[in-house]
């Protein structure tokens, strides 16, 4: 298994290009099974989690080809297979993406259940709930989902609280449902937005997705087109929170600023500069230690729940006390314990943490639990004293493209340990 070996402690300066975004390019990918000819994507970061999802849709025998810089391309058209295995899901939940599609496009669908990650239980009960109210049929039984229906029928669903792909399932399938379809109570991220400008493209019929109230007219099929994926947000957050933590200044070129104001408005009470454009943001900490803050994670446009780690890792090294509160998912504090190694003075009170602010982490071998939790740790081995090993390094090639180049690009020393197998 990949390590990172960091050598820490030197302010970072530069800038790096965001790419485009995993939560967007995978309901993205799910999409294209929907139409009667390709679907061509563009702006694809290459991510582990977009290599599983390629993986999956060959699997159905979608023909999936990659074109030159950064381009997909997905023909549904031989898809023959409407089937998400178990041995694919469980290395990515997102696949849960492909059974609203599937039903739609096809009629049937069998989906391996996602079952939990590090971070939770992960529950997709609103994704069938959602599906039941359109008029499928769903039996789950040997850890699958076994869902089918001659023609879902649109419907009003009101959610119990906003699910993002349980949103994004949803509005897949009413995009071929039979009649309106509104969504109310629905997830406003940027990504879900994203994902109904790529169906618009491909002739649905959708108002309203970025707001809590999406409506939906069904129509009777749906063709190709090209999408160019959104600039990746909680990629951008991170490398200005490595800009941050670092007492450094970093810019972040190809991104959209403006769907990022929480994170934002948090970094400039953690005293950054922060000035911004049309397509970039900059960050400038003049050489300051950052300010200690209190952070509750919240659905958009609240605080991003991906950026927590990544600021608790700043919090870390702050002037003062700070407080994060994590009320999306029920165990995204596996990082604490890591951070703790690195001298880091963080209590937890059910799920709130209490970070005492410390002059300095110093470097030490850690372990990655998920994605975000991998990034916390980059950013914590990059501001502090001496050496850290950044253990199963794997989490973080599912979300963040060329991950050490880009760090390297800020001036950070990181270099990726690639473990020889020996035959
Ligand atoms: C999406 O996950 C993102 N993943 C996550 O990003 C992100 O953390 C999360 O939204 C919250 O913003 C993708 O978009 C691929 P939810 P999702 O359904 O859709 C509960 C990352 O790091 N819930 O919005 O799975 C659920 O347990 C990843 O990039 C149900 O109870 O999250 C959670 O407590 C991690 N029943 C809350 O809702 C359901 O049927 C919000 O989850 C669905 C969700």
């Amino acid at each position: 298994m990949d390590r990172l070996l960091i050598e820490g402690g030197t302010p970072l300066r530069g800038e790096v290009l965001i790419s485009g975004a995993k939560n967007s390019v995978l309901p993205v990918l799910a999409a294209s099974l929907m139409g009667e000819d390709p679907l061509n994507i563009d702006n694809v970061p290459y991510l582990q989690d977009v290599v599983s999802f390629t993986q999956l849709l060959s699997g159905m025998n979608a023909k999936v080809t990659l074109g030159e810089k950064g381009r997909l391309r997905v023909d549904p058209s031989p898809l023959n297979h409407p089937h998400a295995s178990y041995d694919i899901v469980r290395t990515m939940r997102a696949s849960i993406l492909v059974l609203g599609p599937l039903l739609a496009r096809f009629g049937e669908a069998t989906v391996s259940l996602p079952g939990g990650c590090a971070i939770g239980t992960r529950p997709v009960d609103m994704h069938l709930n959602g599906l039941k109210g359109m008029g499928a049929e769903i039996d789950v039984s040997d850890g699958y989902i076994h869902a089918r229906a001659k023609r879902l029928c649109g419907t009003a669903l009101k959610l119990p609280q906003p699910t993002v792909t349980g949103t994004e399932n949803l509005m897949m399938a009413a995009s071929l449902a039979k009649g309106e379809t509104l969504i109310e109570n629905a997830a406003r991220e940027p990504e879900v937005e994203d994902l109904a400008r790529c169906l618009v493209k491909m002739g649905a019929c959708i108002e309203g997705a970025g707001s809590e109230r999406i409506r939906i007219e069904g129509v009777d099929n749906l063709h190709g087109a090209t999408h160019w994926v959104l600039p990746d947000r909680i990629e951008a957050a991170t490398y200005l929170a490595a800009g941050c933590i670092t007492g450094g200044c970093v810019r972040v070129n190809q991104v959209s600023p403006r769907f990022m104001g929480a994170v934002l408005h948090k970094l400039e009470e953690c005293g950054a500069n922060i000035e911004s454009g049309e397509d970039f943001i900059e960050l400038d900490m003049r050489g300051e230690r950052p300010h200690a803050l209190d952070i509750c994670t919240a659905a958009y446009p609240g605080f991003p729940t991906d950026m927590q780690a990544q600021m608790m890792a700043i919090s870390a090294v702050a002037q003062g006390a700070s407080s994060i509160t994590e009320t999306i998912f029920e165990n995204r504090f596996m990082h604490i314990s890591e951070l703790a190694r690195m001298g880091a003075k963080i209590r937890v009170q059910g799920h709130t943490a209490i970070i005492e602010g410390v002059e300095r982490l110093s470097g030490a071998p850690v372990m990655a639990t998920d994605l975000r939790a991998s990034a916390c740790l980059i950013l914590a081995g990059i501001a502090a004293e001496g050496e850290t090993i950044v253990n199963r390094v794997y989490h973080i090639d599912r979300g963040y493209e060329h991950v050490e180049e880009k760090f390297r690009r800020l001036g950070a020393r990181v270099q990726r340990l690639s473990e020889q197998v020996f035959a």
